[in-house]
């Protein structure tokens, strides 16, 4: 697809199914390539700008990597270590950026911002998270699907369990749709993904490919027979410590546990975290949360995280392989 060339990916809905499933197997020939140690370089003197408003440990490591892997450099700012949105505005960092580098990475908080830098740098703007969308993480999950469901994605049902308005939510929605999958959103209403922005959208890209969309407070319901059992932190980097213990009473029922891998009835399901996961109390964070609660788990229990059913590490060195296929395809 060299029509990727020159792209910026904000959103999975801004490709089209084949695109995004061409970035998937671009991914995997890359993955097996490093493997193999047949890997040549597609982006050999290239200059990659990495903007983080929000903290990350796979995000940024994937992309470094990856872009060393292809011959490229890349220059890291920190959340607080650069001029932006303090002393200079999205646009005018857009514009500077833009004369120096081949292409921008973005994590931080609004949609909006990492728009108006794609807009204005020139040069492909790659969305390494924000509030609203984690397409990267997608193409790593899609492609962790691919290596471990046994089949093509299309038959594969993913149930994803927990906040569901977050960016995971909307991600799994819109990624799910685009591939033909059966997707399955498990949450407590006032956490289903916004209607407008991701649902009605998505379930218009699902008319073509074939995708089912149910959102669904059933757990039950929800996870019977499903492929993938998926959760993510009830609680999103940039959201206030004090939404905790309402997220706490509305995503109780909504745990990943044995008692919720065994509803599957499906004994090949497998367990599904983009990570960071809060199963581990030993974090300052975690610490704290479970000792004011007094819970035993949070989204998922240590038992099913350190499961034979968990192929979360699968997944985190997938987030490397697949930012590399965005990278070779949108710059090489
Ligand atoms: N899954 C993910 O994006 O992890 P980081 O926050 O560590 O980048
Ligand atoms: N929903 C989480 C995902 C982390 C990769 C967050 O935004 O913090």
């Amino acid at each position: 697809a060299a029509e990727l060339r020159g792209r910026s990916l904000l959103r999975e809905l801004d490709f089209t199914p084949g695109e995004f499933e061409h970035l998937i197997d671009l991914a995997a020939d890359l993955k097996a390539a490093r493997r193999g140690g047949t890997e040549t370089q597609a982006l050999a003197g290239r200059n990659i700008a990495l903007i983080f408003e929000k903290a990350s440990t796979r995000t940024r490591c994937a992309f470094e990597v990856a872009a060393h892997d292809q011959g490229a450099h890349v220059t890291y700012l920190d959340p607080g270590g650069t001029q932006i949105g303090h002393k200079e505005s999205m646009k005018d960092t857009a514009r500077v950026l833009g004369r120096m580098y081949d292409g921008i990475q973005y994590r931080g908080a609004g949609q909006r911002r990492i728009e108006e830098l794609a807009e204005h740098a020139g040069v492909p703007v790659w969305n390494g998270l924000t509030d609203e969308w984690h397409p990267t993480q997608m193409l790593a999950d899609m492609l962790t699907m691919r290596e471990h469901g046994g089949r093509p994605l299309r038959e594969v049902t993913y149930a994803y369990l927990g906040d569901a308005r977050n960016n995971m939510g909307h991600s799994y929605v819109a990624a799910g749709a685009l591939l033909g999958m059966n997707v399955r959103i498990v949450a407590p209403r006032a956490l289903w993904p916004d209607e407008e922005t991701v649902v009605g959208p998505s379930r218009a890209v699902a008319a073509g490919t074939g995708a089912s969309i149910t959102v669904t407070e059933d757990v039950a319901d929800g996870v019977r027979g499903a492929d993938f059992v998926i959760t993510d932190v009830w609680v999103s980097m940039g959201e206030p410590a004090e939404v905790w213990d309402e997220r706490i009473a509305m995503l109780a029922p909504y745990q990943v546990n044995a008692e919720v891998m065994r509803a599957t009835g499906n004994p090949a399901s497998r367990f599904m975290h983009c990570l960071p996961a809060f199963h581990d109390r030993r974090t300052a964070v975690g610490e704290e949360i479970y000792r004011r609660t007094g819970l035993d788990a949070l989204e998922v229990t240590d038992e099913v995280f350190e499961s034979e059913a968990s192929i979360v590490f699968d997944e985190a060195e997938n987030r490397m392989h697949t930012i590399k296929a965005v990278m070779v395809a949108t710059l090489g």
